[in-house]
């Protein structure tokens, strides 16, 4: 049987770090049956539609999709295909672990961090106006049905998987009504979980706790826009963007997706590392129910970090973006990942 998932190449980076990923998946021996479809500016010029409605009916069928980042044009042009993507779909829970690899020095070593931000809402509503000339106003949506569901989906992931506390980040000393709900919300489904602690800090203060000991946390439940900027923050903990995968989940489907961009920095010279793409695969495998191939995957990951000869230019090696995909590919051989795997429960 073959796994049907759309594939949404993206532009920028996107294209080469989602065939790299691609080819880190198929060499597990699972089989796929990928839909591809483009989306943003390359597709308007193709299909004359930023989303075309055979990526959306895609989806629908499939239910799972694989993506590569998608440029947004800045203070202005088209609303974001990611946010309307999470919206359409409604993928309420954007996971993002965070994860030191074997291998790779950084300032903070064994970080380990679970980031639920919900996707949905916020001031990613995109409902801004201008009042008069010179004054214009966005405004931040929040609502019981979404953080009630975010925070659910937060304790439910520490429950099961047990991890130990949840902090809800927010700025409910200015927002009183908005971030004053998510955190009411969260507190209501805290009070469902006494074996897991819950806590509350302030979105500025919780920057400055991050840096001065990211150990103190081990989930972190934020709404959208204190999700986005603090996920950036922590991937640096790590090694950076290059490495920190992602999931967007909802109800009925799921689109898999590394934290970063589209790097229009590096793009088109091979050089990008699609180490996030392909760990957004793992979680996809995941949720497919492969988890065999997706330690596979991750163990193979693991040791060429390990190694350290085969890593791209963000991680101060040289290799390309398909060096770096071969040498994973290599380092599936044998079934050592099956001892290492039974050992720990971080997903990637
Ligand atoms: P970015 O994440 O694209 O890049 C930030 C920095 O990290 C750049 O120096 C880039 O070269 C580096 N970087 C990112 N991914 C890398 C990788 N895989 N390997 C090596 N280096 C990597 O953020 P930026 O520049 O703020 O955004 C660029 C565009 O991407 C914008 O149009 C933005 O809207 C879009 N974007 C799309 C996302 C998505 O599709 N989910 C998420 C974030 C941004």
């Amino acid at each position: 049987m073959a796994y049907k998932v759309t594939l949404i190449p993206g532009d920028g980076i996107g294209p080469e770090v989602t065939s790299a990923a691609v080819r880190i998946l198929e060499a597990t021996g699972i089989k796929f049956d990928w839909e591809r479809y483009d989306a943003g500016a390359e597709a308007f010029d193709k299909y004359h539609e930023y989303i075309p409605k055979e990526l959306i009916e895609s989806v629908e069928r499939t239910k799972v999709a694989l993506k590569g980042p998608i440029t947004t044009p800045i203070g202005g042009g088209f609303s974001s295909i990611n946010v309307q993507l999470r919206k359409h779909f409604e993928l309420f829970c954007n996971f993002r672990p965070i994860r030191n690899l074997p291998g790779v020095t950084t300032r903070y070593p064994g970080v380990d961090l679970i980031i639920i931000r919900e996707n949905t809402e916020g001031l990613y509503s995109g409902i801004e106006h201008e009042v008069v000339p010179g004054v214009v106003e966005s405004l931040k949506i929040i609502t019981e049905k979404a953080s009630t569901r975010i925070a659910r989906w937060a304790f439910e992931y520490a429950h099961k998987f047990g991890r130990k506390k949840v902090h809800a980040i927010h700025k409910a000393n200015i927002m009183k009504l908005s971030d004053g709900l998510f955190i009411h919300c969260s507190r209501n489904i805290a009070k469902e979980y006494p074996d897991i602690f819950y806590g509350e800090h302030i979105v500025d203060n919780t920057c400055m706790q991050l840096v001065t000991n990211p150990y103190q946390y081990d989930m972190l439940l934020l709404e959208n826009l204190y999700g986005d900027i603090v996920s950036d923050l922590c991937a640096a903990f790590v090694g950076g963007l290059g490495l920190v995968p992602g999931a967007n989940f909802g109800s009925d489907c799921a689109i898999f997706e590394a934290v970063h961009g589209s790097a229009p920095d590096i793009a088109g010279k091979g050089v990008a590392n699609p180490t996030a793409v392909a760990r957004s695969g793992i979680l996809m495998l995941r949720h497919l129910g492969e988890q065999d191939a997706a330690n596979q995957v991750k163990y193979a990951i693991h040791a060429v970090f390990q190694k350290g000869k085969h890593t791209t230019r963000d991680m101060g090696g040289k290799a390309s973006t398909n060096e770096f995909a071969d040498a994973v590919v290599a380092a599936m051989e044998g079934e050592a990942w099956r001892e290492q795997a039974a050992s720990e429960t971080n997903p990637v």
